[in-house]
Formats: structure tokens, sequence, C-alpha cells
């Protein structure tokens, strides 16, 4: 009698699903002009998940770092390789196209060739603008369409003209390829050819990385199809010839890259004209080979559909419950998680600087901003990805002697604080990421950051280590003779390098190095040296801010140097806080911000801080008078250490403080450079409600911003759900009154990542008001030190170390740690 009944709720439920799966697509909630003026920097083009072909209109926006921007600037050029949403100077854009309907009077001569002459071309109107994933398309002011989409190295365009040229003639279309890049970086003797046979153009040039030392050579191959070929050749600065089919072209004297390149010219223009191309950095016919082996038959709608379905494949793990919610809400997460799958670039088999079967994974631009968020948001999303990451990162440390900080165009990046790779290797480690990882070079690789100085640490490893061991901190005015680099940034680089000794005890903990794992605590709390119990902390004005306590500088003599707690923060408009050789000693953030930066120990700094109360009324008051600024990855954590305080309640206050009215999903939406996709991961860790303290099996739980949040592991395929009860669309009942983890209640304010592996499923019941879930003491996330002065006191098995403690140097972490135990 139960078989049918059975059988029919089974069948319901699955149809319910089915039906459920094929009307739910993430993708319609992907906007990937979100970012594209103001400042975000994102690069909104086609491109595959991690891919290395990334084609997009490119603007002469002073903000092109992303090569296409929504400012009212005009389009230069059509381009296949980009960064998204960094700083620094742009990154690539190499080798751009630029499409004429005809040159006026049939005259090679009257079309422009050089990028700034052809400016004068690229008029838009907003609304052709069309951007999905895996395709973009834009419409030209003289009527020219353009449509791009991409393979993993490719990137097919498709132009489509008017029948009339500006001058009123027919339509008899040039298309060129100019020798340059987004920066115009283009070093000495660049060259192309083009064969009059078939039109096809390659060619190569030297260019500089956007935010490295170094420079690199990447090859290119163009070929076009759709019109019988008029004739071709190649041009200098305003001039062009038929007659001329090669060129090695100088950077010239005069300091920028002398324009230069090629071009074909077409009889007709009634069909589209399709073009592949692709770069490598090997060779020219390993880029010959990439367009006729991912794009044989240029074949637009099947490119085009397979770059949408591989998009969908790697956004369907992640489902949310859309019911009441205002569609920018949706809008604003799934955005934030496409983002994420953007940079770093897959450039496997694309590395001519070593030979390895190993991965490798190229922009990670910068790790200072990416193992925040972003890639523990891939461990959760896409831990096959993340794998390789880090394997190519071991790889790069076996190559070049040393893990990177930042890493663009096969070169190094500039460092900006730490070794924040240890930092990445210890969070993908802690949660399980194993895949072909070889965690013993891991594991060597991160000890060579704390023991090993580099002679130029501009761009790898650690600076003033002999100071570092011998006082425990990092002086101000150091004085060190073994290596070399920015002597700024005292503080963060010590509180820096304090985090990542943390995250390398917790490797060393993981692999049975018992004396390394204590040795790497014992550094770990070198933050301490440069606490000041007495730091006040006044306004420019004079006027007090009541807080006393602060990191401040230190000589090497001990001595206390000063640094005003306030410098460097977002309200600060005069001080010098980057990598700049004037910089101050913390690094794009204030004294104040960097307060907070203790994540492993946030017990002890708290109660340095005066107790939970008092942390409390410093974290509001960093986030109430503009302190911080949410638009630099150091405030993202601090949004939710409420948590530490015992307080969850105003983590989730200050998440909707921040989201959307600083992030909202709109062009000019985001607070900064999206950095990667590191703002992006933030907005989707927020609203999915686990936010991770990075290098820890800690996420901080605040009510995910739908009723239902479910995400599958494409490891284990096991799916791990969070839901609201009480859910209420306008985020006034955003408080936690009680939780259950599987049906059990639960009490603790944060969660490992075996939620996410072995599919747990926490449920939420919400309130208007804060309650005194998570606020215990017992429901605290783990620290190094001992919580004190919360009003539940430590039971005794607790500070002896028994079953359940939370204290890092006890029995926290290890496998086998139970829920509830
Ligand atoms: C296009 O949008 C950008 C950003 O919103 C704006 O600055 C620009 O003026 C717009 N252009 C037109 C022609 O409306
Ligand atoms: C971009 O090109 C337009 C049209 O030629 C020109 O007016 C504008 O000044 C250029 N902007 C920059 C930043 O070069
Ligand atoms: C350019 O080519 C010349 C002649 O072969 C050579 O001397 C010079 O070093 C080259 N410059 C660069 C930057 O490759
Ligand atoms: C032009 O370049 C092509 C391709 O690199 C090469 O095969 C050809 O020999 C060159 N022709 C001349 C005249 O240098
Ligand atoms: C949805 O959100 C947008 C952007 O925050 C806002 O402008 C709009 O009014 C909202 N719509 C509704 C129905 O609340
Ligand atoms: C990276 O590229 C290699 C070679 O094409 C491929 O085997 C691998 O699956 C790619 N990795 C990801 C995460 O897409
Ligand atoms: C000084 O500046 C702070 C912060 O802007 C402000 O709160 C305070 O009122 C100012 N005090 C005086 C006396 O202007
Ligand atoms: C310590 O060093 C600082 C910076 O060089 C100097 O100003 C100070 O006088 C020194 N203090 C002592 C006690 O030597
Ligand atoms: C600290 O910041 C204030 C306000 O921007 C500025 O006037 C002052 O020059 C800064 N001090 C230093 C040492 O940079
Ligand atoms: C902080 O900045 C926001 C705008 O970003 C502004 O509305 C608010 O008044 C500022 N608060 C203070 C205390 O300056
Ligand atoms: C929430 O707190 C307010 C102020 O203390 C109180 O007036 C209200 O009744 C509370 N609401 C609920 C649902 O408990
Ligand atoms: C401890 O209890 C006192 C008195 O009830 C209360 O004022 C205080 O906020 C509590 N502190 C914490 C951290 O819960």
């Amino acid at each position: 009698m139960m078989a049918p009944f059975l059988a029919l709720c089974c069948f319901l439920g699955l149809a319910h699903r089915l039906l459920a799966q094929s009307t739910f697509d993430p993708l319609a909630y992907v906007d990937p002009l979100i970012g594209a003026s103001d400042g975000g920097n994102v690069f909104p083009g086609a491109s595959l998940p991690y891919g290395m072909a990334k084609a997009v209109a490119d603007t002469n926006s002073s903000s092109n770092q992303g090569g296409f921007t929504l400012d009212g600037s005009v389009v230069t050029g059509f381009s296949t390789m980009h960064d998204s949403g960094t700083g620094g100077s742009p990154s690539l854009g190499n080798f751009a196209l630029f499409p004429y309907t005809n040159c006026p009077g049939g005259d090679i001569d009257q079309c422009a060739f050089p990028k700034k002459a052809r400016a004068r071309f690229g008029a838009f109107a907003n609304s052709s603008v069309s951007a999905k994933p895996g395709t973009f398309g834009i419409t030209l002011a003289g009527g020219i369409r353009a449509e791009m989409t991409t393979t993993q190295h490719a990137s097919l365009f498709s132009f489509s003209f008017p029948s009339t040229g500006l001058d009123g003639q027919p339509a008899q279309p040039l298309i060129l390829q100019d020798l340059t890049d987004l920066a115009d970086s283009r070093q000495d003797n660049g060259s192309v050819s083009v064969d009059s046979e078939t039109g096809r153009i390659t060619g190569s040039a030297r260019f500089l990385p956007s935010f490295g030392g170094g420079n690199f050579v990447l090859y290119f191959c163009t070929d076009f199809k759709g019109a019988e070929i008029l004739d071709s050749g190649i041009f200098v600065n305003s001039r062009a010839s038929a007659a001329v089919k090669n060129l090695t072209i100088s950077r010239s004297i005069n300091g920028y890259p002398l324009p230069g390149g090629a071009f074909v010219r077409f009889k007709s223009g009634a069909k589209p004209i399709l073009v592949r191309t692709a770069t490598s950095f090997i060779s020219a016919a390993q880029a010959c080979s990439h367009v006729e082996t991912e794009i044989p038959g240029f074949d637009f709608a099947g490119i085009s559909n397979a770059a949408t379905e591989a998009w969908r494949a790697k956004m369907s793990p992640i489902k949310v419950s859309t019911k009441g919610v205002n569609e920018s809400t949706v809008t604003n997460f799934y955005s934030g998680i496409y983002r994420t799958m953007i940079n770093p670039q897959n450039y496997t088999g694309e590395n001519p600087l070593w030979s390895s079967s190993e991965p490798y994974f190229d922009s990670f631009y910068c790790i200072w901003d990416l193992f925040r968020s972003q890639l523990p948001f891939l461990t959760i999303t896409d831990p096959v990805a993340v794998a390789q990451m880090i394997r190519s990162l071991i790889d790069t440390y076996r190559h070049v002697g040393w893990l990177p900080d930042c890493r663009m165009s096969l070169n190094k990046g500039y460092t900006q604080g730490g070794s924040n790779a240890d930092n990445v290797l210890a969070d993908a480690f802690i949660k399980g990421i194993k895949d072909g990882i070889n965690w013993n070079d891991g594991y060597t690789a991160v000890v060579k950051d704390a023991e090993v100085e580099p002679y130029d640490w501009c761009c790898e490893g650690r600076g003033g280590l002999d100071s570092w061991k011998s006082l425990g901190y990092i002086p101000v005015q150091d004085f060190d003779y073994k290596g070399f680099g920015t002597m700024t940034r005292s503080i963060s680089r010590t509180l820096e390098y304090s985090y990542n000794d943390f995250c390398i005890s917790q490797i060393a903990k993981g692999l049975g190095k018992t004396g390394d794992e204590e040795k790497y605590l014992g550094t770990s709390e070198h933050w301490k040296n440069l606490y000041k119990a007495d730091q006040t902390s006044a306004w420019w004005n004079g006027t007090d801010t009541g807080f006393v306590g602060f990191f401040e500088p230190r000589f090497l003599n001990k001595t206390w140097g000063f640094q005003n707690p306030l410098n460097c923060s977002n309200l600060d408009q005069f001080s010098v806080c980057s990598l700049q050789n004037t910089g101050r000693e913390t690094f794009e953030s204030s004294i104040w911000e960097y307060g907070f930066f203790v994540p492993h120990d946030q017990a002890t700094l708290m109660t340095l801080l005066g107790g939970p109360e008092a942390f409390v009324r410093r974290l509001d008051y960093l986030h109430d008078q503009n302190i911080t600024y949410i638009g630099n990855e150091p405030a993202f954590l601090t949004v939710f250490q409420y948590h530490y305080a015992g307080r969850p309640a105003l983590s989730a206050k200050r998440s909707h403080f921040y989201i959307p009215s600083f992030f909202a999903p709109t062009p000019d939406g985001l607070p900064g450079n999206d950095d990667s996709g590191a703002m992006g991961s933030f907005v989707a860790f927020a609203m999915m409600g686990l936010f991770p303290n990075p290098g820890q099996d800690v996420y901080l739980i605040t009510p995910p911003y739908f009723e239902r949040v479910a995400v599958t592991n494409p490891t284990t395929g096991a799916t791990a759900v969070v839901r609201n009860v009480g859910f209420d669309a306008s985020y006034r009942d955003i408080y936690i009154q009680s939780a259950t983890l599987d049906g059990e209640p639960y009490t603790r304010n944060w969660i490992d990542h075996s939620f996410f592996t072995d599919g747990k499923e926490l449920v939420l019941t919400l309130g208007r008001n804060e309650s005194t879930w998570g606020t215990h003491v017992d429901d605290l996330p783990p620290s190094l030190g001992h919580y004190a002065g919360f009003n539940g006191t430590y039971s005794a098995k607790r500070m002896t170390g028994a079953t359940g403690v939370r204290s890092y140097r006890g029995e926290f972490g290890i496998s086998g740690n139970k829920w509830g135990s």
C-alpha cells in the first residue's frame, strides 16, 4: 500500500525539481556590465570561465584597465586579451582590430590607422551594448555592428557593415590589426605579416606587464571569412600600402609605440565578415593552431552557445529562491559569482618559462586581494579549479623559487604586504583540497616565505626577516643589508606576516609537523609587539575619538614611532599610502582598520581592546565614521567581526548597511576596482550568509538574502542548504533567533567546510530583534587565545583543552572534531 504512494510522491518531487531546473537559469541574472564604469575596471566582455581569450571593445577611457568602459569614452579597437577589475596600468588589450565600412574614395590612406585617430569613429550608443556570459556586442556610430565570443584561447568576431560608408559609397570593408596594447607598452621590434592569398595576419611584439617588472612576448594569428579579399598590406603611423606585406617596427624615439600593423580589405560588406584571432605566449604557429582547432568553421552560433553553456555549467551549482526578492538583488548575487571566474586565467600549455606537466594559471592579480574571499569562494563552488590554481602556485615556486604575491602576463607583480599565498595554500589545505597537489612541496614553499629573505622582496617573499626573527616585528626604518624592497608598511607587514605564520602553522599541524606548528604559532603572536596600549586617537581637528590602544610603528631600538591612527583611512585625502617609497606604515588602510587584522586571535585582541563591548563600539565607530571603506579588501572581514564579540546580529545588520548601498547592480555600482572578482565574491558570500575567515575552517553565519540558498559541491555531489524561516524580503527581520543543523539545535555562530562537502542543512529562524542566539562564549568562532569578559564564563573543561575546546592550540581543527561533541 505504501509503495504507490511513495512512487507518486517521489515522481511528483522529481517532476517538480526538473521543472525548477528547467525554469531557473542563473545566467538570466548575470550582468557583466556591473563595474564597467566609475573605476570598477571590470572586464565586461566575452570569455570562458578562467579563459585566456577575453574579447571586448576597448575604449580610450583613463579607466580602461578591463578594456571596455561605459563612461562616455569611445571605442578604439577590439582585442582578445584582458584582465578584470585591476588597478595599476591597463593590462593587455594586445593586437586590437578595427573595422571600417570603406576608406573614403577607395583610398586606403583615407582610413584612420593609429589608435588616437580612429577614436573619431568609435562613438557608440549605450543602448547598443549587449553583454552576456560568453558574448559581447556593440554598434559603432557609423553603423558597424560587432559581435564577439570566445573559446579558451581564441576569439571569434563578427562585423556586420552598413551598405555604404560615411562617404556614401558602397561598402568595401577594411579591417586593421594594430601592434599595440591598452597601455601603449610595446617595445622595440614588433612585427607583423599579412598573407595576400588568405589574408591571414600573424605577428608578435614585446610588452610590459601592468603591475610588475619584466616583460613578455605575445604572438597572434588572425583569419578572415565572409567576403572576397580585395587587397592587404601593412601600415605605419597614418600611411598604409598594399604593396608591402611584412613589417618590423621600432618603438620609436618619441616615447610611444609608433602605430603599425596590417590590414585586409574586402570587395563586399554584404555579409558579415568573421574574424577568428588567437594569441599565444609560445609562437605564432601555436596561435594559428588555436584558431584552427578551436574555431574550425567560424561557426558563431556554435561557439557562442558553447561559451554560454560553459558558464551555465559553472553557475548551476548555486541555486537561490528568488521568491519575493527584488530582481536586482538576484542580479547582484549571480553577477558577483560570475566575476569570480574571469581571473585567474588558465594559461596551461601557454607558459614558455618552464616545461612542466602541471597546470599553469596566471593573473593572480593580486593575492593580497584574492585571499580574503575570492579564492575561498571558488573553494566552495569550483574546488577542481582551485586545486589546479594551487598546483600552479606551487609549480611557480618550484621554477621561480618563490610563491607569487601577484602575477600577471608571465611576470612577477608587486607584493603589497605579507606573503599571502601562504593564506591561500592554508585555506585550501584545511578545507581538504587535494586533487593532485603535492602538499609537501606546498609546505616547503610557505616555509621558505617565512625563513628566507629574497635579495629583492619587491615581488615575492618577505623583507626584514632578520629583524622579524630577532625583534619580533618589522621596525620602521629597518636596517636590512640582505634584501631590498620598499621599506614602508612596517605595521601592516608585521600584522600580515603574523597571520601568514599562523596559516603555515595550520598546514604544519595537518602534516603532523608538531615542532613547526608550535614554532609558527609562536611567531604568529608577533602582532602583539606593535600594540601600544596607551595610544590615543584624535581627529585631525584635535577632537579625540575616545579610543585607547592602537598598533604603532616601532624602531630598531624598540622605542615607539608614531603614525596617526586615522591616517591612510578613507577620510585621509593627503597621505601617500600605497607602494610609493614615501608610503606610510600601513598599506592602503589605516591603523584603525589594521587594528582588527588579527584573524587568528580575535579573543586576545578583544581583551587588549577592552573586552567585547569596547570591541563592538570600536567596530561601529570604524564603519559609522567612514574610517573604513568597503571598496578596499581589508574592510571585508570587519563587516563580520562582530561575531567574535558574540554579536552576530550586528554583522547581519552591517552586511545590509553595505549591500546594496555600496554594491548596486549597475555599471557604476561597485565601490572600487573589482580586483579580479574580489568585490564580486564579497557580495556573493555576504548574500549567501556564510562569510569566511580565510585560512581557517570557519564561516561566520548571517541570514542569506534569499529564503533559501543551495550549493552543490561539484566534487562530492552533496548539496548544502541554508534556509531562512520567517524570511522577510524587505530585510527587516534579519536577526537569527534560533538555528538547526540537520535538524539538531545549533547555537554556534559559525560553521566549518564540512557543511559544504557533506551537504548539510542549516535552518535559521529569523526575527526583527537581536536574540541570544550565537552570543554565548561557547558559540564563538575559534581563536588562538581565550575569550574573556563574556558573561557566559568558560567551563573548566574548555580551559584545559578537553573536548570541544575552541582554542587553536587545543583540539580544534584536528580531523574528527565533531559538532556538538
Ligand atoms: C552612457 O553611460 C555612461 C555611464 O552611465 C554615461 O556616462 C554616458 O554619458 C552614457 N552615454 C550616453 C550617450 O548616454
Ligand atoms: C577619446 O577619443 C575621443 C574622440 O577622438 C576624444 O575626444 C577624447 O579626448 C579621447 N579621450 C582620451 C582619454 O584620450
Ligand atoms: C631589435 O632588433 C635589433 C636588430 O636585430 C636588435 O639589435 C635589438 O636588440 C632588438 N631590440 C629588442 C628590444 O628586441
Ligand atoms: C614575410 O613574412 C612571412 C611570414 O612571416 C615570411 O614567410 C616571408 O618570407 C616574409 N617576406 C619577406 C619579403 O620578408
Ligand atoms: C529593487 O531594487 C532597486 C535597486 O536597489 C530599486 O531601485 C527598486 O526600487 C527596487 N524595487 C522594488 C520593487 O523594491
Ligand atoms: C585549464 O586548461 C587545461 C588545458 O586546456 C585543462 O585541461 C583544464 O581543465 C583547465 N582547467 C580549468 C579549471 O578549466
Ligand atoms: C572634528 O572632526 C570630527 C570628525 O569629522 C567631528 O566628528 C568633530 O565634530 C570635529 N570637531 C570639531 C570641534 O570640529
Ligand atoms: C631610538 O631610535 C629612534 C629612531 O632612530 C631615535 O629617534 C631615538 O632617539 C632612539 N631612542 C633611544 C632611547 O635610543
Ligand atoms: C595625516 O592625514 C592628515 C589628513 O589627511 C594630513 O593632513 C597629514 O598630513 C597626514 N600626516 C602624515 C604624516 O601623512
Ligand atoms: C559616511 O559616508 C556616507 C556616504 O558614503 C555619508 O552618507 C555619511 O554621512 C558619512 N558619515 C560620516 C559620519 O561622515
Ligand atoms: C523588538 O524590540 C522592540 C524594541 O525593544 C520592541 O518594541 C518590539 O516589541 C520587539 N519586537 C519583537 C517582535 O519582539
Ligand atoms: C553582560 O551582562 C551585562 C549585565 O547584564 C550586560 O550589560 C552586558 O552587555 C553583558 N556583556 C556581554 C558581553 O554580553
